[in-house]
């Protein structure tokens, strides 16, 4: 009788099962404490045969063992799931993720790219870090030129006695077109942008480093008109069908003749305001033809071809989109100037 009274609680204790603390609290009532289970059976174990006492102790025993042990586990887990209760909410919702913006000036970049890629133009990029040789000397720049001065040019080391060994920051993308014409035979037609580097003070207008971007064109018969009609799809693709160009005369060692282009004022359209000097006009970049001299030190015969080149500052044409006042905030990296572009594409 007491043995399957003892078995059945064995096997119920065996199976116990509680969701809360409160549950395991009533199970060690039920089974442990004073009035449970396990004390009233003490009260029958005086009634058990003398010759039965040792076997039926043991089992009791066992009993008791059993439910303290099984009791400890329930605690064990529950605390266990309290504990993850308090770490993981799973109820709450996620917190937004912060997305990064594209960079302003990468923006425009890619939109200037994507511009000439549909006129046929291959993207290419060359050094920041560059010889004499490519930058200026190839490029037709007298020895004696400022723009090899050391007041433009961050050099980083000085030939003793060769100055086209002099290695240094490029000033402008326009070595790329050395590095391709020394490379690629025509037709060429490439764009290359990147960083270019010049030892200015920095201040809102200006800054030691800025983006360029040199276009390069070289086959047979490639003429001014060529050049005049890309550069006015350009800008109106950039900026709109109504946007007027002016090409002004210039000078550049490496291309003659030489120009450089305004477009009409994108802010003001044209009537004059302060960003540009109430001209109506805003210069964004240089071009003209490729000097024969050049096209020679790259070992291209200027007698059956010809090229034009040009190269646009990145920055001016981003200030033009987006008006950024101070020329410093491009590399600031302030997010909340980046935020702004969140929506620009
Ligand atoms: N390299 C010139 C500059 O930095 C721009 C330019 C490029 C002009 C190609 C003509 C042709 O100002």
């Amino acid at each position: 009788m007491i043995l399957e009274k003892i078995d059945q609680l064995l096997n119920e204790v065996n199976n116990l099962k509680a969701n809360n603390a409160e549950e395991i609290e009533q199970l060690r009532l039920k089974y442990l404490s004073k009035k449970g289970e396990i004390t009233a059976l003490m009260a029958d174990f005086r009634n058990v045969a003398a010759d039965q006492k040792k076997a039926v102790g043991m089992k009791i025993n066992e009993l008791k063992q059993l439910a303290l042990q099984k009791i400890n586990e329930l605690k064990e887990q529950n605390e266990v799931a309290e504990e993850s209760a308090d770490d993981f909410d799973l109820t709450r919702s996620a917190y937004p993720i912060q997305l990064g913006t594209r960079h302003p000036l990468n923006i425009v970049k890619n939109q200037i790219i994507d511009i000439f890629q549909r006129m046929g133009f291959t993207l290419a990029e060359g050094p920041e870090i560059d010889d004499d040789l490519h930058v200026f000397t190839k490029l037709n720049f007298a020895a004696d030129h400022p723009a090899r001065d050391m007041q433009d040019t961050f050099f980083i080391s000085q030939h003793p006695n060769d100055v086209t060994k002099n290695i240094l920051l490029r000033s402008h993308t326009s070595n790329d077109q050395s590095r391709i014409m020394e490379h690629q035979k025509p037709p060429i037609r490439v764009i290359c942008p990147g960083r270019v580097f010049r030892n200015e003070a920095i201040s809102a207008r200006a800054h030691c480093f800025f983006h360029q971007l040199e276009g390069l064109y070289v086959d047979k018969n490639v003429s001014f008109t060529d050049l005049k009609q890309v550069l006015l799809t350009f800008a109106r693709e950039l900026f709109g069908p109504d946007t007027k160009i002016r090409l002004r005369p210039s000078y550049f060692p490496f291309t003659e003749p030489s120009a450089e282009m305004d477009i009409s004022c994108h802010i003001c359209g044209g009537k004059g305001c302060g960003f540009c000097k109430h001209t109506g006009w805003v210069e964004i970049l240089g071009c003209g033809m490729v000097d024969p001299n050049v096209l020679e030190a790259c070992g291209i015969n200027s007698k059956v071809y010809t090229g034009y080149a040009f190269g646009l500052g990145i920055e001016r044409i981003t200030n033009l989109k987006y008006r950024v006042a101070d020329l410093r905030m491009f590399s600031e990296n302030d997010t909340r100037f980046l935020d702004e572009f969140v929506a620009a594409e």
